[in-house]
């Protein structure tokens, strides 16, 4: 048996979606182990997740520049020995040098139904757009704001009243299962990013894999 897979975790907030990997790692669902939670931010709660050895967070502020930030967090990143990197509401902009260093193995979390609503604010966005769903995407990370490859998407439906706070919350129900299955199939090295293309065991896909409501992807 292989060893399990070794993931770093990007976060600036609040970490469900870091809690929703420990329990996938704790209920068996994932062969993974968290290697280390990186944050830009030293009060993020997502860091009380994880045992402090595991906890590397400074303030940009402590750093000349941006490039000073991303080398000193890429070297953090890269001594866990990470096979994926994976942003889980890691919310400050990661350097084009940054994201060449883990190419390939660095992916992000990012709450719409990508390429529509990048960046932020996405779902008060989605209702001033008059959207009739919204829902949340993980990608491969490029240097290009949320422009990486969708490897798989999550909807929901937009409901009549829905304030930016009710819609978040559903989506947010989503993100989990659809972290998990995909950081599954990463980890299974099922799936592989080739000139702009996902591939699922092999072969191209041409949307999205598509979560369904028991939590399983499809293309
Ligand atoms: C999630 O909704 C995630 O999709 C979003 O931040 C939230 C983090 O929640 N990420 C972004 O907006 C990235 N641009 P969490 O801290 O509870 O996982």
């Amino acid at each position: 048996m292989s060893a399990p897979a070794r993931i770093a975790v990007l976060a600036s907030g609040r970490g469900s979606n870091l809690q929703c990997l420990l329990d996938g790692i704790a209920t068996g669902q994932l062969d993974a182990r968290i290697a280390g939670v990186f944050s830009d931010k030293p009060a993020a709660a997502a860091l009380d997740k994880v045992a402090p050895e595991l906890r590397w967070a400074r303030p940009p502020r402590d750093f000349a520049n941006r490039e000073a930030f991303d080398t000193a967090l890429g070297d953090a990143v890269a001594a866990c020995a990470p096979d994926w990197i994976v942003c889980a509401g890691y919310m400050r902009i990661l350097g084009a040098g940054f994201v060449q260093r883990f190419a390939g193995r660095l992916v992000n979390i990012h709450p719409s139904l990508l390429p529509l609503h990048k960046g932020l604010h996405t779902h008060a966005r989605a209702l001033e757009a008059g959207d009739a769903e919204h829902g949340a995407s993980v990608h491969f990370v490029v240097p290009e704001l949320d422009a990486g490859t969708v490897i798989a998407q999550a909807r929901v439906p937009v409901l009549a009243g829905d304030s930016s706070d009710t819609l978040a919350a559903r989506v947010l129900a989503v993100e989990h299962p659809l972290l998990l299955a995909t950081v599954r199939l990463l980890i299974e090295g099922r799936v592989a990013e080739r000139d702009g293309t996902v591939l699922l065991d092999g072969q191209s896909l041409f949307n999205p894999l598509r979560l369904d409501s028991a939590g399983t992807l499809h293309r």
